[in-house]
């Protein structure tokens, strides 16, 4: 007989998650002190495998040559099969929070709070691992312990070696400082931009700067093709949908008196809808290459694509905030906000329905000061990591027996 008093309803993998806070938070401080940065993520992934097998999970390590872990705990046969997933990558920045468990690898930080992604999914294995020992689940739990997110390129290493095969719907968290822990930020549809890279040369012809008739020049062509990249967004594309071309890097010449032959530019591109992202790369091409000869130079562009639109499942994500009202109260589940900030979750979401969703990991009071992501005094409110933990572990739970 199922114990009465533990027959994990949502409210329960919360109360049960607040019983394993400050191992989370000890976890998580673990992480935090040794962080590693993308694809290097060896003693994370060793010491996430170890704690997995621990719990009873079966594991799998190296996925595709790099640190990934996939993980699955199977249920009754029949049922569906949930995936949740965290990252684990730290960033070349030097730590600034002063904390006593900061960073012990000089320029190297958890900026993003992977540290704490990673924490929280290891305490949701163990709530599951424990509601499957007293209530077997319904279907299989998949965890997808991610490497290289920062750089846009583990999800892909992760679905390519069968992370998503067979899965039926996928879970994930990104946490944000600027809202206060205990929250939860949900929003169906597009969340988070489509981040690509472009790649611009000029070419012009060099000579002295004395004599610019003379010359070709690749830094006044480049500087028009700048301007000229700002009318997509304002010209070309409909006010209603967001657009962002940014040239981040601009690189030509060596002195003051002499015109360079060439000039390098970089940039990125973002946009909130693969309609409008599919339309980008031939419109950028023209505009750099005409735009170019007309200051009579020759321009080229390349565009890589990076990360999709991240869309969120209309039906996932309508669960999943009532999940978490069960657990937070509906108060505390509030819209989310939309971001250019690009996530490589995005390319789950292209193959599996889903929900990524914000978990407030800023102060009570005062969330919106907070430092921001990818900041060198970032600093989470730890209290976060229950939270996490339960809403993952109850989401995976209840999806995995849903009548289909
Ligand atoms: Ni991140």
């Amino acid at each position: 007989m199922v114990d009465q008093g533990r027959q994990w309803r949502p409210e329960q993998f919360g109360l049960r998650a607040l019983e394993l806070a400050d191992e989370l938070v000890a976890i998580r401080r673990r992480l935090h002190e040794h962080p590693e940065l993308s694809f290097q993520e060896a003693e994370t992934a060793a010491f996430v495998a170890e704690r997995l097998e621990g719990l009873g999970w079966r594991v799998r390590m190296g996925v595709g040559g790099g640190h990934g872990v996939i993980a699955e705990l199977e249920g009754r046969s029949g049922g569906r099969l949930i995936a949740l997933r965290a990252d684990m990558d730290a960033l070349p920045i030097q730590e600034e929070t002063g904390l006593s468990f900061s960073s012990a690898r000089p320029g190297v930080m958890h900026a993003c709070g992977h540290d704490a992604h990673t924490a929280m999914l290891l305490g949701a294995a163990q709530l599951l691992a424990e509601a499957h020992a007293e209530q077997a689940l319904h279907g299989t739990v998949r965890l997808l312990f991610q490497c290289a997110e920062e750089v846009g390129l583990g999800a892909q290493v992760l679905i390519d070696h069968g992370a998503l095969d067979g899965v039926d719907e996928i879970y994930g968290l990104h946490n944000l400082p600027t809202l206060p822990a205990g929250r939860v930020g949900v929003r169906p549809g597009p969340m988070m931009g489509s981040s690509d890279l472009i790649a611009i040369d000029i070419e012009g012809k060099g000579g002295h700067g004395a004599v610019p008739d003379q010359c070709v020049d690749p830094i006044v062509a480049g500087t028009a093709v700048v301007s000229a990249l700002q009318t997509i967004a304002s010209r070309e594309v409909s006010p209603f949908e967001p657009v962002v071309v940014t040239i981040g890097s601009f690189h030509a010449g060596s002195v003051g008196n002499i015109v360079p032959g060439s000039a390098e530019l970089q940039g990125t591109v973002r946009t909130f809808s693969p309609a409008v992202r599919g339309r980008l790369p031939a419109r950028l091409q023209l505009l750099v290459a005409d735009v170019a000869a007309a200051h009579r130079c020759k321009g080229t562009l390349r565009y890589m694509e990076r990360t999709p639109v991240l869309i969120n499942d209309e039906a996932c994500t309508a669960a999943f905030a009532d999940l978490a009202s069960a657990i937070l109260g509906t108060e505390q589940v509030v819209r989310g906000e939309a971001t250019m900030i690009g996530e490589d979750f995005a390319r789950y979401l292209e193959l599996v329905p889903g929900c990524f969703f914000w978990l407030g990991s800023g102060p009570e009071q005062g969330a919106e000061q907070a430092y921001g992501l990818h900041h060198p005094k970032l600093q989470i409110n730890e209290s976060c990591l229950p939270i996490g933990a339960s809403l993952l572990a109850s989401v995976a739970f209840e999806r995995v027996c849903k009548e289909v």
